[in-house]
């Protein structure tokens, strides 16, 4: 069965064809960074006027040789309203010219199962840590569409905190990457951040930390040519929300006997946190699993991994409702 993905619910424009639920055919993605880094944040309406300029010849792209699929995926939430209807109208429209099953596909569910496209024989159940620019969330997953959601950010996803603190310092936008560099030269102990445990819960909170940082830079100005001193910062900085998601993660997994955890979503590329996690889930002998970096930021395969799930079960619809802030449910 081949299923046509399609994700354009930020400021990726993407498509791909799943074979099998598990054999990628093709994951074409159009960045739009370029588009919104002047503006040190994605504008809305750049995002779905891009996002209808280029959707056509990207699903061209992903289609390569193929004349038509078994089915289709689309986000449909979260994520911008604008930028996700250009997705939906585009994947109903497909789905009725060529008279095939479409699924609504959540995006953060899609993130929880990334690790699945690099990993295929990763079972169930497991502990799924998303950490992307707009959600931060621990979830339980029993099995693709039953899900019981642990606990998720107060504030500022991880992501976020990524990016205001790489602001803060007069780094680029998006800043995690820029962070990940820097901090991977620097000494994460040379500054003693907060670390936001909000103990009893399964929460999150990092908008505390940036906090923090901003304080830190009023008392102590640091020229962007320092790069010693950016990297000290940024090590120290990243090394607090790091070790805050690495230690909830494997105390959930500790609690609910579960070992084993995906972790998925932009923040997930991080080297500091995947080592991190390496180094516990080692000690404590649980398995941990990552998407490979092209698949941590938003990409369509893993619409369309969910979407083949979906699709298999009869969760279709020829039309579907977006919305921005969906959250997660079972289905
Ligand atoms: O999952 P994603 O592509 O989009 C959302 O669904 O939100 O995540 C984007 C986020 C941005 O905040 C970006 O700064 C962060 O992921 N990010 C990173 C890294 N690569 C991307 N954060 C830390 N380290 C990285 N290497
Ligand atoms: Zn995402």
């Amino acid at each position: 069965m081949n299923i046509l993905g399609i994700e354009t619910s930020c400021d990726e424009t993407s498509a791909a064809v799943l074979i099998d639920g598990k054999k990628l055919y093709s994951n074409v993605i159009f960045s739009q960074v370029s588009y919104h880094k002047p503006f040190k944040g994605v504008v809305p309406e750049i995002a779905s006027r891009k996002h209808v300029e280029e959707i056509n010849s990207i699903i061209e792209k992903a289609m390569a040789h193929l004349k038509k699929v078994d089915g289709l995926a689309v986000t449909v939430g979260p994520g911008l309203v604008g930028s996700l209807l250009v997705g939906k109208m585009t994947a109903e429209a497909l789905s009725w010219v060529w008279d095939v099953p479409l699924a609504g596909v959540n995006h953060l569910e899609a993130h929880l199962f990334s690790p699945f496209l690099n990993h295929p024989k990763c079972s169930l159940p497991f502990v799924g840590l998303i950490v992307s620019g707009g959600h931060t969330n621990l979830v339980l997953v029993e099995d693709f569409g039953k899900y019981h959601v642990l606990g998720g950010t107060r504030d500022d996803s991880a992501g976020e905190a990524f990016d205001k603190v790489a602001a803060l310092l007069g780094l680029g936008y998006p800043g995690g990457p820029q962070i990940d560099t820097l901090g991977a030269r620097g000494n994460p102990n040379s500054i003693r951040f907060p670390r936001p445990y909000l103990e009893g819960t399964w929460d999150f909170s990092f908008s505390g930390l940036k906090t923090a940082v901003l304080y830190y830079l009023r008392k102590n100005p640091v020229d962007p040519k320092e790069i010693k001193t950016l990297s000290n910062i940024c090590a120290s900085f990243q090394s607090s929300v790091i070790e805050v998601l690495v230690k909830k993660t494997i105390r959930a997994a500790e609690k609910y006997g579960i070992h084993r955890i995906c972790v998925g979503g932009g923040v997930s590329a991080n080297s500091h946190l995947r080592t991190l996690f390496n180094k516990e889930c080692y000690r404590k002998g649980f398995k941990v699993y990552f998407p490979s970096t092209l698949f941590s930021t938003d990409n369509a395969a893993m619409i369309a991994l969910v979407g083949t799930q979906k699709i298999k079960k009869g969760k279709i619809s020829k039309f579907l409702e977006v919305d921005p802030s969906l959250p997660i449910c079972n289905w």
